[in-house]
């Protein structure tokens, strides 16, 4: 049976490196994700890795044979074998990246198949380190994980804290197969000509809204909307992987949780809620993004037991009051070099839907808004492709119907071109 793609994996050529961590069990599951997005991978396995994780669950899995280190010295190859991968490959990914092979690779040793990729490849690099907490805080690991940030077109993924195999609780968990697969999907969402590792909001710090907010009706009813969050917690990720420091406020959410990981996550519920969170974080940000969808309307006081059919029509038809503009209040409270960029949701034939989004945008005195209609077949809500117009000051811009992580990036490449150009005319 042949699927769909709409991955930006889609077609793409993806090496998969295993070396000797307990966390290789995860790998597979890694392949899966990455060939049920339409990517072509190959897998390598360090001799180690080859002890922890079968290479034949490795070689099912990606559709093909898995290279082993031995492999590198078969007489019958006309060419190296790690110049072949590393010429290969368009992504590699180390998952997991072993405190050894972290070491051969930082101080540029060639000992091994995957010690020789790393080096020979020109390609993007992800790496997923996974070890015990004490072997992560090791000042020798900590030293060669500083030094592999430093080369070229590495995407580094930071292991998470948790239960680990040698039953300690700590940092050392492998990024999520998910996030991994994420992370990659990042690399091939850059436009034509940009390049696929940019690290230009390095030293940035983004606060993102994402997700619907819930208004209790009773103890067992709210007030909500179809948001998933996606395309907040894709821009929040997106602005992550190239390099910015990026706190997530988020209401309930129906997307992968691993998602969230390398995020500092504030959860919320109600409006009120997230515009208490929003304010606190936003005087030391430097880039807001409201893509939360808040409820239009809420109580001030919830009843305390379940309603009964008729006094929930009762209580549905008076006693709410609108909730404040949050994005509004925001924007008026903002530092001058502050960037804003907003999402209106928004339904009707395009010439009353552009009207509409643009009196929108100077109302709430944002420097950006995304305007996507949320009635079109296919785009919109939840894990379908989304695209609309991008409106600045005295501009629009059409966005084809794209992946949504395509889409952060493009938004993100808006923001950042309005961030120089400020830059630009203070020095002038
Ligand atoms: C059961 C087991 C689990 C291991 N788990 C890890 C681990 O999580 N992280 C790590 O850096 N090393 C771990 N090691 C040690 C590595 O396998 C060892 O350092 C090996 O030399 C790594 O080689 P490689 O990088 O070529 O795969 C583990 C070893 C064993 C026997």
């Amino acid at each position: 049976m042949k699927t769909e793609h709409t991955s930006p994996l889609c077609g793409r050529r993806v090496l998969v490196a295993v070396s000797g961590s307990i966390a290789a069990v995860k790998s597979p599951l890694l392949v899966s994700a990455l060939i049920k997005a339409g990517a072509e991978v190959r897998c390598l396995v360090t001799t180690s890795g080859a002890a922890l994780v079968s290479p034949v669950a490795l070689a099912s899995l990606s559709r093909h044979r898995c290279y082993l280190e031995a492999d590198q010295w078969n007489p019958a190859a006309s060419r190296p074998l790690h110049i072949e991968l590393a010429e290969w490959a368009e992504l590699t990914i180390v998952a997991p990246l072993s405190a050894s092979s972290l070491a051969r690779w930082s101080q540029g040793s060639a000992d091994g198949l995957l010690a020789s990729v790393l080096l020979a490849t020109e390609a993007p690099v992800i790496a997923a380190p996974a070890m015990n907490t004490a072997m992560w805080r090791h000042p020798a690991v900590q030293r060669n994980w500083l030094q592999i940030q430093d080369f070229p077109r590495v995407v580094p993924l930071f292991p998470e804290s948790g239960l680990l195999a040698c039953d300690s609780v700590g940092d050392g968990r492998m990024a999520d197969p998910l996030l991994i697969e994420l992370a990659a999907a990042s690399v091939f969402s850059r436009g034509p000509g940009a390049p696929a590792i940019n690290l230009d909001l390095s030293g940035m710090s983004v606060l993102v809204s994402a997700g619907p907010t819930q208004e209790t009706i009773d103890p067992a009813r709210f007030l909500s909307n179809r948001s998933s969050g996606r395309m907040g917690v894709l821009l929040a990720q997106a602005a992550r992987f190239r390099g910015a420091t990026v706190h997530l406020v988020h209401g309930p959410l129906d997307l992968p949780v691993a998602w969230l990981q390398g995020l500092q996550c504030t959860a919320v519920e109600t409006a009120a809620e997230l515009s208490a969170a929003l304010q606190l974080a936003q005087p030391t940000s430097d880039v807001l993004v409201m893509a939360a969808a808040v409820a239009d309307l809420r109580r001030e006081v919830a009843p305390a037991n379940k309603l009964a059919k008729l006094e929930l029509k009762e209580v549905l038809s008076s006693g709410w009051y609108e909730v404040p503009d949050l994005l509004s209040n925001l924007t008026r409270q903002r530092r001058p070099e502050q960037l804003i960029l907003g999402f209106s949701a928004l339904t009707g034939d395009d010439t009353q839907f552009l009207e509409r989004a643009e009196s929108k945008r100077l109302a709430k005195g944002c420097d950006l808004m995304m305007v996507n209609p949320v009635d079109r077949n296919g785009q919109g809500f939840g894990d379908q492709p989304n695209g609309g117009w991008l409106l600045g000051d005295g501009w629009r811009r059409e966005l084809p119907v794209t992946a949504k992580l395509s889409l952060a990036h493009q938004l993100l490449d808006a923001l950042i071109k309005i961030r120089d150009q400020a830059a630009a005319s203070m020095e002038s």
